[in-house]
This record gives C-alpha cells, sequence and structure tokens, in this order.
C-alpha cells in the first residue's frame, strides 16, 4: 500500500523545497528530489499518485488545545470526538490534543477514564489528552505520575472560575514542584478570577447583563496580573510554565520579560485572538454571545501584538481552545446574564486556513506558519519527530495546501456540530486539498474519506523544550 505524492512544495518549520514525497503503509518512507527520476519509478506500483502542483505539502496540523463533549455552565460542547476529529481534518489538522478533565471530589485517574471512554473507537484522527486539574490534594498530586506513565505530562490549572476549577496559589505552587520534579509542565489559564467575579457581580446589580460585559468584566490588566503571578510562582518553584490561550498585550509582555531572562515560559494564542475582537462581543440582539470565551476578545489593538509575539516566539504556537456551544439551544442559557453563556468558541476546522492569512498577509513565513500550527506542537507535547513534519519515518499525517484557492467560510459549509461560525462570511485565500492522516487518505476532492476509529490514542513523551 503506497501513495505518491508528487510536483508539490514539502514546507517543513525549516524550510520550503520542491520534494516529491512516498508513503508506504502508515509512515513516510522517502522524499525525492523532482528530477531525480525516483517518483516515476513510486508512481508506477503506487495504489494513489496525488499531483500537488502548485501546491504545498505540510504536516498535518497539530491543534493542542480543544474540548470535545466538555461539561461546562450546565451543559456539554456541542462537538463529540467524532464529529470534532472530521471538522479537524476537513481543516488539515491531524492531531488534537483534548483536556480530560477532573471535577471536583473526583480522581485524576477516573477523568482519564471518562476522556478515554469518550474518545477511544470515535476519533477520526490521531489524539493525545492533556488534564485539568480542579482538585489538588496528596492523592491528585500522586496520580500526577500514573498520569504520566499513561502519555498524559501536561496539566491544566485555572485562577479563573472560583467554585469551579479555581485553584489557590498555593495549590499551584504544589502543583508545580510536583511537575518540576517529574518533567511534567503545568498549563495556566491566567485571568485573576476573584477580582473578575467581583467585577460580574457589580455588573449584574446594575442590570448590564450583554454579552459585551464578559469582556468589560475581564479587562485585559486581570490577564496580566495572573499570568505574571503565574509566572512568578514558576519561577519560585524551577517549573516550566505554558499560558494557554493568550489573549492580551499585557499578558505577552509577562511572558516575554520571563523568556528574555531565561525562564522555561511558553505561551499560545488562538485564532480568536488573532483576527475576533471587543466589538464582535458587542453585537446587538444576543448575537455578542456567539463570541464569549475566556480570556475574552479584546480590543482590536492587541491584536498586532499577537501576530509581533508569534513572529519572535514569545508565543510558541497557536491552538483553537476550541469549544463550541450552539447560538440558539446552548448560548441562550445567558439571555438577560452574560455570566450564564456558556464560555467557549468553535474553531478547530479553520486553524490552518486562518494562521494562513498571516502568510498572505506578510505577518508570518510559511515555514512560520508550519511552525506554529504543527512543528512546536508535536515538541512541546512530546510527539515530534512521529508528527510534527515532513520526514522519512514520521507519521504519514500530511495535509496538501492550496494557497491560491478561495473560499469563503460559513455555517452552512463548516463541518463542526454547531449552528453558526464565528468567521461567517470571511473569504480566505488558501484551503486543504488532501489530508492524509497516518497513510489513509482522509480528504481528498472535497469529499471526506476518513472513518470515525481511524485514529488512535498517542501517549505521549516529555515535552522537548524543557531543560
Ligand atoms: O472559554 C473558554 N475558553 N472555554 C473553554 C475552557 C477554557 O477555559 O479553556
Ligand atoms: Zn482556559
Ligand atoms: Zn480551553
Ligand atoms: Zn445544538
Amino acid at each position: 500500500m503506497s501513495i505518491v505524492i508528487r510536483n508539490g512544495t514539502v514546507v517543513n518549520a525549516t524550510g520550503a523545497y520542491p520534494a516529491d514525497v512516498l508513503v508506504e503503509g502508515e509512515r513516510i518512507a522517502a522524499l525525492a528530489a523532482p528530477d531525480s527520476g525516483l517518483s516515476e519509478r513510486w508512481a508506477s506500483g503506487a495504489e494513489h499518485v496525488i499531483d500537488a502542483a502548485g501546491k504545498y505539502v505540510v504536516p498535518g496540523g497539530i491543534d493542542g488545545h480543544t474540548h470535545m463533549e466538555m461539561p461546562f455552565g450546565g451543559t456539554f460542547s456541542a462537538d463529540t470526538f467524532e464529529t470534532g476529529t472530521i471538522a479537524a481534518a476537513w481543516g488539515g489538522t491531524t492531531t488534537i490534543v483534548d483536556f480530560a478533565v477532573q471535577a471536583k471530589g473526583t480522581s485524576l485517574l477516573s477523568a482519564l477514564d471518562k476522556w478515554h471512554s469518550k474518545a477511544d473507537g470515535n476519533c477520526a484522527i490521531d489524539y493525545a489528552f492533556h488534564m485539568i486539574v480542579s482538585d489538588v490534594n496528596d492523592t491528585s498530586l500522586k496520580e500526577m505520575e500514573s498520569c504520566i506513565d499513561a502519555g498524559v505530562n501536561t496539566f491544566k490549572m485555572f485562577m479563573a472560575y472560583p467554585g469551579v476549577f479555581y485553584a489557590t496559589d498555593g495549590e499551584i505552587l504544589r502543583a508545580m514542584q510536583k511537575a518540576r520534579d517529574t518533567g511534567s509542565m503545568i498549563m495556566m489559564h491566567a485571568e485573576n478570577g476573584i477580582a473578575i467575579d467581583q467585577l460580574v457581580a457589580q455588573a449584574l446589580a446594575s442590570q448590564r447583563t450583554d454579552p459585551v460585559q464578559h469582556g468589560l468584566t475581564r479587562p485585559p490588566e486581570l490577564e496580566g496580573e495572573a499570568t505574571s503571578r503565574a509566572i512568578a510562582l514558576a519561577k519560585v518553584t524551577g517549573a516550566p510554565l505554558y499560558i494557554v490561550h493568550l489573549s492580551a498585550a499585557h499578558a505577552l509582555d509577562a511572558v516575554t520579560q520571563a523568556r528574555d531572562t531565561g525562564q522555561n515560559v511558553f505561551a499560545e494564542t488562538c485564532p480568536q485572538y488573532l483576527f475576533l475582537s471587543l466589538d464582535d462581543l458587542a453585537k446587538p440582539d444576543f448575537e455578542g454571545a456567539k463570541y464569549v470565551a475566556s480570556p475574552p476578545l479584546r480590543p482590536k489593538e492587541h491584536q498586532a501584538e499577537l501576530w509581533r509575539g508569534l513572529r519572535t516566539n514569545d508565543l510558541s504556537l497557536v491552538s483553537t481552545d476550541h469549544c463550541p456551544f450552539c447560538f440558539k439551544d446552548q448560548k441562550e442559557l445567558g439571555r438577560g446574564d452574560f455570566s450564564k453563556i456558556p464560555n467557549g468558541m468553535p474553531g478547530v476546522e479553520h486553524r490552518m486556513d486562518l494562521l494562513y492569512q498571516g502568510v498572505v498577509k506578510g505577518e508570518i513565513t510559511l515555514p512560520r506558519w508550519v511552525e506554529i500550527s504543527s512543528t512546536t506542537p508535536a515538541r512541546m507535547f512530546g510527539l515530534y519527530p512521529r508528527k510534527g513534519v515532513i520526514a522519512p519515518g514520521a507519521d504519514a499525517d500530511i495535509t496538501v495546501y492550496d494557497p491560491t484557492a478561495r473560499q469563503t467560510i460559513s455555517a452552512s459549509t463548516h463541518h463542526m456540530n454547531v449552528d453558526y461560525s464565528a468567521y461567517e462570511g470571511m473569504e480566505l485565500t488558501g484551503k486543504v486539498s488532501t489530508v492524509l492522516s497516518r497513510g489513509r487518505v482522509v480528504v481528498d476532492d472535497n469529499a471526506f474519506h476518513g472513518a470515525a476509529g481511524h485514529g488512535t490514542f498517542l501517549k505521549r513523551e516529555l515535552s522537548q523544550y524543557l531543560i
């Protein structure tokens, strides 16, 4: 069983060059210069020959931050592992790392079991897990070791959401010490939830109930403050730190400063913070609810800072924080009280396309596009070089990307199980043309050829970025 991808330009994080690619079984077997004559020979015995003339051949995207079927605010995020991974594949993403959730009073290992039972046999692409730690105690700290052995070595904690996921500074400190001692990593939702809850209560008490209040009661200063505090705790403990869904210039400044002084601090941002803004949250007639996520969308001025951070590598990579809730039956829960709008936005399908607009606009280079969407996530989350690179021996997770095709994003054509698109009507240059997941063609010619259950669980190694 072999597949040959001919006449394309292979793009890795290290650069772009014309090359033909031979896939045998689930792996990339060889690359050849187009004039070497090798690919003619390969093609004669191949089961499938893909003509990638005029197209980029890139490692399949790795979305390091998704929430499929996640309980939140009395409901569940609307994509299942099946629908969400199919949508991801449509968008050229071939691996997701989803967050298993420890509910307060339960164990980490039962959360892991639960997430396996949701995902195993249902994913169309490969998948791995992080663990959300919402109950820090002697047992859960000990259980972190078992999670690491099971291939889950990144632990998300929350400085936001008091009473739900919130952890005190003392709890964070203890978990960071454990991360330091085990070579694992704490991921931080860095917003000052205690102060935010006061602002939310004050807004509601004065009848300010619209979705825009979600943004106004979570000011960027409180993301900056929490980010600085998390960095300080990481410094005191000697633990590495990964800031999730960084949205504000204030937080980026803190990350930049820490990195400039050699601290092992990393951060991701998300497409919604690069392309959407507080103006979307302020849309009338409750439409702003579509854009409620935490941290909130920021005033437009933050976007240029985030693009700069992606160029300087103070932002290491881009994940989606895909957490879709339908507008009609789920976001509706917060009509008349913005604090009850389920937090989260859909996005797993469009990360590669949206980031490619950064190449089109000259914000990032072509290899940097691959780096922030695939190679760095692979290294950061212990999947490299199995994932994240077009090279012999790597899994044949390959996206063939047409840089000249045009498309318009719409809920009427997307594949996510959600009734709206945050990017409705946005016109894009570039489109996925073929996607391989471990050697199987899963998307080709505007049709899905994959299957739920093809995706396998990835037991992750420790991060390659930790000193
Ligand atoms: O609003 C968001 N981001 N929802 C998903 C949960 C989280 O905090 O990542
Ligand atoms: Zn979060
Ligand atoms: Zn998230
Ligand atoms: Zn629905």
